[in-house]
């Protein structure tokens, strides 16, 4: 099966989803290793499931550079084919983005190019819109802004909170970001090749 890594910042329930796809033997990828840049919660899930773990923090290094580099090791260490970012709230840099290229993947709970950066969930029901959702895309070095794989709309209600319509988004989006993994590892492509 094709190994993955994610990588996580936050409560991990977009993980969850990956790894409940992924126990299944006839699923085409296995999730090999979680990173996160903190203690996260969702780092449970991960030791749950029996997944080896690793926490590389800004803080523990001299520079941002040096936790670039950290990272990218880390990630390196699982050897994986396709890295997916499940709630990763910090930029890569160039040592990771330059290891895996048009192998690492992004979720992000608006519909890019709308609404991209840290608040998506928020800036969309600031605006005002009545129609938003999650997309997928291949992670470059802007934000949010590399090519769009997949895209959910969902509408938002009248009472939204920023709680309420992040809820309702993440219920369309897991299974929208578990597609694409399991579509971008089925295929049968050479090491060279990128795999989005
Ligand atoms: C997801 O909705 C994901 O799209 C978002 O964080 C949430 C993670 O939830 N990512 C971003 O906002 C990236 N800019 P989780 O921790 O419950 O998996």
């Amino acid at each position: 099966r094709t190994p993955v890594v994610v990588l996580i910042s936050g409560t991990g329930s977009t993980l969850a989803a990956l790894l409940e796809a992924g126990a299944h033997p006839d699923c085409p990828y296995e999730i090999v290793g979680v990173i996160a840049d903190k203690e996260a919660a969702g780092l449970a899930h991960a030791r749950a499931a029996g997944v080896p773990t690793a926490v590389v923090r800004l803080a523990d290094h001299a520079d941002r550079a040096a936790w670039d580099r950290a990272l990218a090791e880390a990630v390196a260490g699982f050897s994986p084919r396709l890295v997916v970012l499940a709630g990763f709230m910090k930029l890569l840099g160039a040592p990771l983005l330059e290891a895996h290229p048009g192998r690492i993947i992004n979720t992000h709970p608006a519909l890019l190019p709308s609404f991209p950066g840290a608040h998506g969930v928020r800036d969309a029901l600031a605006h005002g819109v009545k129609v938003t959702g999650a997309t997928v895309i291949e992670v470059d070095a802007g934000v949010d802004t590399g090519r769009i794989l997949a895209q959910v709309a969902v509408e938002v209600h009248e009472d939204d909170t920023e709680a309420t319509l992040h809820e309702r988004i993440k219920q369309a989006e897991q299974p929208l970001l578990v597609d694409v993994v399991r579509r971008l590892t089925a295929a049968n492509r050479t090491e060279q090749e990128p795999i989005a």
